[in-house]
């Protein structure tokens, strides 16, 4: 990593330093947004920034900066590495003031911090055999749509999920699939796709929509509607969705296979579009 961008200036990683007293650190205090680049250039860059307004103005915060402010910092970030593909990660907390309260600080500006990281390629056993997910009750807060960094829950479980050999743990509330820890999901059924509808209980995915967008435009019906636990296990695919993860396919979930325990035709096209989207981004395949 060349640079960070951390409150209007660009620094080494390694001078780039903030308080003990930020309340991102003390308090979990902040948002954040993740945007994968291809060939230097955001995917739905518009929707990602929406979405960081969204969860600024849901915990108090104003917009410290402009779209166009933070795309010309994003820039400048993956023009370090234009010919590979990078996440951006943004973060912006309630800042440093000098003592812990837990009342917002008057006077105190926001603490702000862009970075860019390479993002491998996804590994080819995904594709070829999919991955592997536990299912499990969904401890988090009621306000899983607000892009917090307040994410002890989401290491919780995806730390169990990572002990369990699974890609991701899904989440289950009241009887209903909620989401994954670090993504969206969606099932598919007879030849339908469905995923849960948007509110309070899951973040509104931006890898979710576009995929959505594709289903939809490809002729496929896409429903959103509580998913009821028990549907899993009949799906005949199960898809995870992410900006670092793309679409990725669940062939077995709690060490039951899902459908024929392979990635399905639906999946395989619903990828294809996607690859193609990034593609068009970069202006070449790799
Ligand atoms: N996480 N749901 C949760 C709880 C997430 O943390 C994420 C993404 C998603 C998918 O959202 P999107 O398609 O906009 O990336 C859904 C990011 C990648 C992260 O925390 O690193």
């Amino acid at each position: 990593m060349s640079e960070i961008y951390l409150n209007g200036a660009f620094v080494p990683p390694e001078e780039a330093r903030v308080s003990v007293f930020d309340r991102g650190f003390l308090f979990g205090d902040g948002v954040y947004e993740v945007i994968p680049a291809y060939g230097a250039r955001p995917l739905r860059l518009r929707e990602h920034l929406e979405r960081l307004g969204n969860s600024l103005r849901a915990v108090g915060m104003d917009e410290p900066l402009a779209h166009e402010q933070w795309s010309a910092i994003f820039e400048r970030l993956l023009n370090a590495a234009p010919r590979v593909d990078q996440a951006i990660y943004v973060q912006v907390t309630r800042g440093a003031p000098p003592v812990r309260d837990h009342r917002f600080p008057e006077d105190t500006p926001p603490t702000l911090l862009a970075m860019a990281k390479v993002m491998k390629p996804r590994d080819p056993v995904v594709a070829e055999f999919g991955v592997s997910a536990i299912a499990r009750d969904d401890i988090r807060w009621l306000r899983c749509d607000i892009k917090s960094i307040s994410l002890l829950a989401a290491v919780l479980l995806r730390e169990e999920a990572h002990k369990a050999n699974a890609e991701e743990a899904l989440l289950l509330r009241d009887g209903a699939v909620t989401e994954g820890s670090t993504s969206n999901i969606f099932i598919c059924r007879d030849g339908t796709v469905a995923t849960p509808p948007k509110g309070r209980l899951l973040l509104h995915g931006i890898t979710r929509d576009l995929v959505m967008d594709l289903a939809r435009g490809d002729g496929l019906v896409v429903e959103e509607r509580p998913i009821p636990a028990a549907e899993l296990a009949d799906a005949d695919e199960v898809w995870i969705t992410s900006s670092t993860r793309e679409v990725m396919p669940v062939t077995n979930i709690d060490g039951v296979p899902v459908g024929d325990g392979t990635p399905g035709p639906l999946w395989r096209r619903i990828d294809a579009l996607y690859q193609d989207c990034k593609a068009e981004l970069r202006g070449y395949r790799v």
